[in-house]
């Protein structure tokens, strides 16, 4: 009997360690599997999910993460931290074909080359501020020229350059990038050591939500926005052209030859510049030769002054592509929003999926306060002061009709 015991014992202790040793192995093809380490799931909840990988390394040897986030309806975007650039997001057409339809490029080498603001997040301020100065209680400051005479997006090294802290994460029905970034005093010329959170929230009812905070230790000016370029044809090799657009403005801002707006308001009605009643953007750009304001803008790339009031959500903008019947409408709490046609796209970029990108291969809508105001008494401020923080909100909702 004793010994029957104690072959049993041992047979049994036998065959834990087989079982052990089998699941050290699962163990380590799971830890060490090199899918697991291109694309790990980092959140998953209800329909949604986030999962990480690596995009590339910059020149200066950074490490760039790619997020890619989905909803339960199929809608997925992907997101680098550098420049936190929406580098692609597919939605459905109206025959339920998911394409892409933000430009980007394919490498981080690209980015770093030379891309025109694709996708990126732009700071510390959108647009230009005229001859790069401005002055702030008597004190003057120098910025970056970085376009011509002006200060365009940020300057030389703006935040659409530079590497965001992300942080995923999952709610019920949505999933959220919390990017956040400290831009220290004297970045770009600007006062004040600047602390950013960006935050892309993925629900599913198709809508993308942009939250912009930011709080400063001195006195300082900020106007952050969004630069991504839409082609709602999916195909990059088409122009915009037959988009349907509609701009929730009564009037926009006339611009000298540098794109700096002259101080006046102009109203829409009567001019190319009337999107109050949806039309193609064709249908405006082809008076580029008559209309001066269009020809120093080589098409559109004004700003718009959005019919509401100070900081209340509204509707912006909407696009609508027919043929594909995909609609996007765009709502802000914002006071403008620069409606760019893709006017300096000359086909030298490389489109993702092959070709190139030609002029008004994309638009944009970059939801915004109006480009310098540091230096015109009369727009809306973009004054932060310590103790303040600044709040934004730009949601972009995504349908077929
Ligand atoms: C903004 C500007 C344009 C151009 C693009 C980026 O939309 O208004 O003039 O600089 O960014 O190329």
């Amino acid at each position: 009997m004793k010994t029957k015991y104690r072959i049993l014992r041992l047979l049994s202790l036998f065959l834990i360690g087989i079982i052990v040793k089998c699941k050290n192995v699962e163990n380590k093809k799971g830890e060490y599997n090199s899918d697991m380490k291109e694309r790990e799931l980092v959140e998953s909840r209800g329909g949604v999910e986030i999962k990480k990988s690596d995009f590339g390394k910059t020149s200066d040897g950074k490490i760039v993460e790619k997020y890619s986030v989905s909803n339960a309806s199929g809608l997925e975007m992907n997101v680098i931290n550098y420049g936190g650039i929406i580098t692609s997001l597919k939605i459905p057409d109206k025959n339920g074909k998911y394409e892409d339809v933000v430009l980007g490029l394919d490498n981080i080498k690209d980015y770093e080359d030379g891309s025109p603001y694709f996708g990126a997040i732009i700071g510390r301020y959108g647009n230009r501020i005229a001859n790069a100065k401005f002055s702030l209680d008597g004190k003057d400051y120098k910025l970056d020229a970085n376009n011509g005479p002006n200060s365009l997006h940020g300057g030389k090294k703006g935040f659409d350059k530079v590497i965001w802290n992300v942080e995923p994460n999952s709610g019920e029905n949505e999933a959220s990038l919390k990017l956040s970034y400290m831009s220290p005093d004297g970045e770009g010329g600007f006062p004040g050591n600047l602390q950013i959170t960006v935050t892309y929230t993925l629900n599913s009812n198709n809508e993308l939500y942009v939250n912009y905070e930011a709080t400063t230790d001195e006195k300082t000016v900020i106007n952050l926005t969004q630069h991504t370029y839409f082609n709602l044809t999916g195909d990059f090799s088409k122009k915009v052209l037959d988009h349907i657009v509609e701009i929730n403005a009564d009037s926009f801002l006339p611009v000298n030859k540098t794109l700096i707006p002259t101080g006046k308001l102009k109203p829409v009605a009567g001019t190319p510049f009337d999107f109050t009643e949806p039309k193609t953007i064709s249908k405006g750009i082809t008076q580029e030769n008559s209309n001066e304001q269009l020809n120093i803008g080589g098409g559109f790339d004004h700003s718009w002054i959005l019919n509401k009031e100070n900081k209340e959500v509204a509707f912006a903008a909407s696009a609508y592509e027919p043929e594909s019947g995909r609609f996007m409408e765009v709502y802000t709490s914002e006071p403008a929003i620069q409606f760019y046609t893709g006017n300096f796209l000359d086909g030298s970029l490389p489109a993702k999926g092959g070709g190139e990108y030609e002029k008004r291969s994309g638009f944009c809508m970059e939801t915004q306060h109006y480009p310098d105001s540091p230096n015109q008494e009369n727009f809306p401020s973009t004054i932060l002061k310590p103790g303040e923080t600044y709040t934004s909100e730009t949601s972009y909702k995504f349908s077929v009709k």
